[in-house]
């Protein structure tokens, strides 16, 4: 997927785990930051690649590892609202009472922007996306950093986000100078992002911070019209592209089990007729359900567990980079919670290819 030649570097795995023996290493990742390099590091959500988001170059060679289209716009990371406020020219109250409920933790905040950041970073755009993450080991590397570090998640442009280091490695080994492994990433899903206006908030991409719990800190919440119709112009340019997207075509079935299970034996038959190859993304129950033999399947936990899909639900895009699957057909879960944010990563890697049965 990406067309730039790109020259190969050494890339260094190193586990973090929370004691001592981090010192030096995060010391090391943080001198790679400064020096303009890359570093993949672990969130609560996914991986993120990181460089200096303080230094074009830096933030240039994120589009050139990832082969993004360099109107999609970084996030910067920062461990706190100091640091964030370094990077935001006007911070309104709500934003300010934002940070203090959801940060640190998945909810990305768009604010304008100070001219000390790039427009490297921002895609030209007067605004900057703010992130605050929870990990213990990413809020470490960002100390050790002492630099807003632009962080786009770490997969190539267009595919699934990474949620442990080994598929981080998959698609940025060798383009990046070090990989930090701090484990599974709890959430799974990408940031909730929002733009923060003078008493509204408006959701550009949903994620585990959810529209009811913004609602509980101010009563003007509003969904970006293209999330919702699918059509327009995103404010968030990431989510114009197709995304997320497995090696296969992808429909996706949302209902009770059985009737899930009744549309995709049904959908089997077919794509078999046609010579085609099907494999399955599922949860235990459905797949309990389903009659078919030798399709490869990959379950991501039991029916309606809208926690738990949003953990699996990239390693059970990625499981079909190798299963011999022209097709794959998944079931989805019920919008709410964050199985909005689930749904909504479903659709894109589904070209809107969702059915509620
Ligand atoms: O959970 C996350 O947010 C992860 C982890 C690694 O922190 N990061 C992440 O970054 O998902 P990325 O680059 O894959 O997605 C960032 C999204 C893109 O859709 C981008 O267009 C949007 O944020 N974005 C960035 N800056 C923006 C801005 N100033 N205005 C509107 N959207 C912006
Ligand atoms: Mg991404």
């Amino acid at each position: 997927t990406c067309a730039l030649p790109i020259s190969m570097k050494e890339t260094k795995i190193r586990s973090i785990d929370g004691t001592e023996k981090d010192i030096p290493v995060l010391k090391e990742a943080g001198q790679i930051i400064r020096a303009g390099g890359l570093v993949v590091f672990p969130t609560e959500t996914v991986y993120g690649i990181g460089a200096n988001g303080l230094d074009a170059d830096a933030c240039r060679s994120i589009y050139t590892a990832k082969g993004r289209p360099s109107d999609n716009p970084l996030i910067l990371t920062v461990p706190g609202k100091e640091e964030a406020k370094a990077a935001a020219s006007y911070v309104p109250a709500l934003a300010e009472k934002l940070m203090d409920i959801f940060w640190p933790g998945p909810l990305t905040l768009v604010l304008p922007r100070k001219a000390v950041v790039p427009d490297a970073a921002t895609g030209g755009l007067d605004t900057v996306a703010l992130r605050c993450p929870a990990h213990a080991g990413c809020r470490a590397f960002l100390r050790a950093a002492a630099v807003p570090v632009a962080g786009p998640s770490a997969n190539l442009s267009g595919r699934p986000s990474p949620t442990t280091a080994a598929e981080a490695a998959r698609d940025m080994g060798g383009r990046v100078d070090m990989i930090l492994d701090g484990g599974a990433c709890d959430v799974g899903v990408e940031s909730t992002i929002v733009e923060v206006l003078e008493d509204e908030v408006v959701i550009l991409r949903p994620g585990a911070v959810t529209e009811e719990m913004l609602a509980a800190v101010t009563p003007r919440v509003t969904v970006d019209k293209t999330l919702i119709t699918g059509t327009g112009v995103p404010k968030a340019p990431g989510m114009k592209y197709r995304h997320y997207a497995p090696n296969a075509p992808m429909q996706v079935f949302v209902g009770r089990t059985e009737a899930v299970a009744a549309a995709i034996e049904r959908e089997t038959l077919r794509l078999r007729k046609g010579g085609g190859r099907v494999g399955y993304l599922v949860s235990t129950e459905t797949a309990d359900l389903l009659q078919t033999a030798d399709a490869p399947t990959f379950v991501w936990g039991r029916h309606g567990d809208k926690k738990e899909l949003a953990r699996n639900l990239y390693t059970g895009l990625l499981f079909f980079d190798t299963a011999p699957a022209d097709y794959i057909l998944a079931e989805g879960v019920a919008a709410g919670d964050i199985g909005t944010a689930v749904m909504n990563r479903m659709k894109k890697a589904a070209a809107g290819a969702v059915v509620d049965v």
